[in-house]
């Protein structure tokens, strides 16, 4: 069988070409436009008819982006596509997952019913869980998420000198022992308290027995920077040398990465789900795997004999 039809929403074409061809697919034609008035075109210039189907989106402007998925996606079922899957290295909207304050919406479970709405399986890389403990209690389609320990580890053993890893709170814990695991080096976390949106302050432990290490600082996220910032502060406060900061997914809202740069960092450091100067980690091969194993569960339930799922509603 033909591998799937890779489709690229604007800024994802570079990802799109990689995994198409480590899929053995191709890359489908798309013209997406923004009329004068901010609505959105969308045409599907590949016929997707009893193809599988995958759109590359990574979603750090989420608010941008939803309207092109929606309609893509939309537009290739009434095409024919014999299924409709998310490729989003960044998934967005995984932290408001509660309601911190009375009112708050969770935004987290609504932008979820969003998406399943419009796809029918989900592959990401290390999306932000705390408060739900898997993706499936948020998305009701199936969905895989690529752990990218391996790959920062592996970064870290082959480019620091006798690293420390270091994670910024304990939300970070989880990240943190698969990363140190693969780079064969000692970990530990810090305490973190965010005042506000970037007020952030950091403490404990202290790192005496460390001081002959290099600090490599690890989270899944860096947004506003602050929480890196304040970890180097805190770290520097201790005596400890400038620490290589290495991040998952690289958000950088507004100035962050420029003071983030000049807070003390020796490196900065982040994987290609989102395009950005820093990407020296390349997780396109663990998510092409990812896929594959996803499409090969729908072969496999096909198959005659196969027990067949219920269609998707
Ligand atoms: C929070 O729990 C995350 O793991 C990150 O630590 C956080 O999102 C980073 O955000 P910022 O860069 O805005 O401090």
């Amino acid at each position: 069988m033909a591998g799937p039809l890779v489709f690229a929403l604007p800024g994802n074409d570079l990802a799109a070409g990689r995994l198409a061809r480590a899929l053995g697919g191709e890359v489908g034609a798309l013209t997406v436009h923004e009329f004068p008035d901010g609505e959105t075109y969308v045409r599907v210039d590949t016929s997707p008819t009893a193809r599988d189907v995958v759109i590359v989106a990574t979603l750090r402007h989420p608010n941008a982006v939803l309207p092109s998925l929606v309609f893509l996606a939309d537009a290739l079922r009434d095409l024919g596509a014999a299924r409709v899957g998310l490729v989003a290295p960044y998934l967005a909207y995984m932290r408001q997952d509660t309601r911190f304050r009375p009112g708050e919406a969770i935004t987290s479970r609504s932008f979820a019913a969003l998406v399943a709405r419009s796809v029918q399986w989900l592959v990401t890389v290390d999306p932000h869980l705390h408060r739900f403990a898997s993706l499936s209690e948020l998305y009701a389609i199936p969905t895989q998420g690529v752990h990218a320990a391996a790959d920062l580890g592996a970064w870290i053993a082959a480019n620091v000198t006798s690293p420390f890893v270091i994670g910024p709170d304990a939300e970070s814990r989880q990240w943190v022992d698969g990363i140190a695991a693969a780079a064969h080096a000692p970990s530990t976390v810090l305490v973190k308290t965010r005042r506000g949106d970037t007020d952030v302050v950091e403490s404990i432990p202290n790192i005496d027995d460390r001081r002959s290490c290099t600090p490599v600082l690890v989270d899944d996220i860096i947004s506003t920077g602050r929480t890196m910032i304040a970890a180097i502060g805190h770290l520097r406060e201790q005596g400890a040398a400038a620490p290589v900061c290495v991040a998952v997914h690289a958000v950088f809202a507004g100035e962050s990465y420029s003071d983030l740069a000049r807070s003390g960092a020796s490196q900065i450091v982040t994987t290609n789900s989102i395009v950005h100067a820093s990407n020296l980690i390349d997780v396109i091969p663990s998510i092409a795997a990812a896929v594959r194993r996803q499409l090969a569960t729908f072969t496999e339930s096909t198959a005659p004999g196969a027990v067949r799922p219920p269609p998707p509603t």
